[in-house]
C-alpha cells in the first residue's frame, strides 16, 4: 500500500457533488488495490469568500504545496462578479503552482458520439496553462480611465513582468487593453512536453493550434520554438489556425492525436471537445506541473442553472480522478475507473444529460459499485 496525500477542494456549485461522487470512487480504488489516499478537504470557494473576503490565501498554498496532488471541483457564483474567483483561486492555483501544462483528452465514447460518421477518435489536447491572454496583463487609459499611462505588472513562476504604457488616443476615448504574453522559456518547456507526449502516444505528429495569420508576433515565436523541438524529436509538425481547427473537429476528428494549443483557444476548443464526447459531463483535465503538485478536476464549471438537485454528471469528475491516479503512478487502477465509466453507460445507468434517470450520487455510487467488484 502507498498513501498519497490529496488535497480535495470541492469548491461551488456542482462541484460539490461531483467531487462527493468521485471521492466515493477513489475510496473504492482504495479498497481493493494498492492506492492508499489520505484525503485532506479544503474550503476554498465563494462562500468562504463571502463569508471572510479570502480566495486563496498563503496558508491555503502552503497546505496544499504539502500534498501529492489536488482533487478539484469548480468554482464560480452568480453572486460574485465574474473574474474575481476565476482569477483570485483556479488561474492563481494553476500560476502559483506552475502547473503548465493542462491535459485534456477528448474520446469518443460511443454512443454519445453527435457526429453523422462513427469514427473512432482519441484527441489529447495539451494546453498552455499559464501564458497567453490569462496573464491579466490588462489596464485601461483615457481621460476617465487613469489618464495618459498605463502600468501592468503580472507574476509567474518563472518571472515578474513590469510593462510601462504611454498611451494617448486622437480622440481622447477612453480604452481598455489585455495583453496576451509568452515567453520563449514556457513555449519551449511545453513544446517540449508536447512532443515527448506525443513520442510516449506513438504519434508521429504533433498539431499546433494557433492564429499566427492574425496574431503573428506570439504565435509566430511559438511556431518557430515547435518548429526546433519537432525536429529535435523527429516529429511531423502540422500547423492549424483555429476557426479551420474548430471545423476540423467535427468534420475529421480521428485525424488529430497530440494538439499543443495556447491557453484561450485551448479553453474554446476543449469545451467544444467536451461535447464531441458527449456533453461537458464527460471532460476530464488535469492541471500538470511534471516537477510539482499537480491539479486534477473536471473541465466545466459550477453550473447555477444545475447546482443541489443531483443533476450533475459526476463522470467528468471521474475522469479527471483516473488522471489523477495515472498521474500518481497507478496506470491499472486509472484504466479501472475508464472501464468503469464504459460499464455505466452500457448499463444507461447515468444522469439526464446523456439520457439517463439516475442523480449525480446514484451514478457515482454505480461506478464505485463496479470498482469494489474488481477485487
Ligand atoms: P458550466 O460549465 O458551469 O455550465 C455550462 C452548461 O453545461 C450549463 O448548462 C450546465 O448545466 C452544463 N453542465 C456543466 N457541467 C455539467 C455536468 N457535470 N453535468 C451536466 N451538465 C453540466 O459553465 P458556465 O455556466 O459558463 O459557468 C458557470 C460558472 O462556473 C461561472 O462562474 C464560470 O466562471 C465558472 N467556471 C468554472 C470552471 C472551473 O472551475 N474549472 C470552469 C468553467 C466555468
Ligand atoms: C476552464 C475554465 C477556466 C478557464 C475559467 C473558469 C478561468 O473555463 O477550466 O476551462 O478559462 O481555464
Ligand atoms: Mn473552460
Amino acid at each position: 500500500m502507498t498513501t498519497k496525500h490529496i488535497a480535495v477542494v470541492p469548491g461551488d456549485g456542482i462541484g460539490k457533488e461531483v467531487i462527493a461522487a468521485g471521492m466515493e470512487v477513489l475510496e473504492a480504488v482504495s479498497e481493493i488495490s494498492s492506492f492508499g489516499m489520505d484525503a485532506e478537504y479544503v474550503d476554498i470557494g465563494s462562500e468562504r469568500y463571502l463569508r471572510t473576503g479570502e480566495l486563496l490565501t498563503d496558508d491555503d498554498i502552503s497546505l496544499l504545496k504539502g500534498k501529492d496532488a489536488i482533487y478539484f471541483g469548480a468554482i464560480g457564483d452568480p453572486r460574485v462578479s465574474p473574474g474575481i474567483l476565476e482569477q483570485g483561486i483556479l488561474l492563481r492555483m494553476r500560476a502559483v503552482f506552475d502547473q503548465y501544462i493542462n491535459l485534456r483528452p477528448v474520446t469518443s465514447w460511443f454512443p454519445l458520439v453527435p457526429l453523422k460518421r462513427e469514427v473512432p477518435f482519441d484527441i489529447h489536447f495539451l494546453r498552455e496553462n499559464t501564458e497567453d491572454f490569462y496573464m491579466g496583463a490588462n489596464g485601461t487609459f483615457g481621460p476617465n480611465s487613469g489618464g495618459d499611462s498605463a502600468h501592468v505588472h503580472v507574476s509567474r513562476e518563472l518571472y515578474d513582468i513590469d510593462i510601462d504604457l504611454v498611451a494617448k488616443a486622437s480622440n481622447g476615448d477612453d480604452f481598455a487593453f489585455e495583453i496576451g504574453l509568452l515567453s520563449r522559456t514556457a513555449v519551449t518547456r511545453f513544446a517540449d512536453y508536447c512532443c515527448r507526449y506525443a513520442l510516449d502516444r506513438g504519434d508521429g505528429k504533433v498539431t499546433l493550434v494557433d492564429k499566427a495569420n492574425v496574431i503573428t508576433r506570439n504565435y509566430g515565436m511559438q511556431r518557430e520554438i515547435f518548429g526546433e523541438k519537432a525536429a529535435e524529436y523527429g516529429l511531423d509538425l502540422e500547423f492549424m489556425f483555429v476557426d479551420a481547427m474548430a471545423m476540423a473537429m467535427i468534420v475529421r476528428p480521428e485525424t488529430f492525436g497530440t494538439v499543443a494549443v495556447p491557453n484561450l483557444f485551448g479553453d474554446i476548443l476543449t469545451d467544444l471537445g467536451a461535447q464531441l464526447q458527449g456533453g461537458l459531463g464527460m471532460g476530464g483535465s488535469g492541471n500538470i506541473n511534471p516537477e510539482g503538485v499537480s491539479m486534477f478536476e473536471p473541465i466545466h464549471g459550477s453550473a447555477p442553472d444545475i447546482a443541489g438537485r443531483g443533476l450533475a454528471n459526476p463522470i467528468a469528475a471521474v475522469l479527471a480522478a483516473q488522471m489523477l491516479l495515472e498521474n500518481q503512478g497507478f496506470p491499472d487502477e486509472g484504466r479501472m475507473l475508464h472501464d468503469a465509466v464504459r460499464h455505466v453507460l452500457d448499463a444507461g445507468m447515468t444522469t439526464p444529460d446523456l439520457g439517463g434517470s439516475l442523480t449525480t450520487s446514484q451514478v457515482g455510487k454505480a461506478i464505485a459499485d463496479f470498482v469494489l467488484g474488481q477485487k
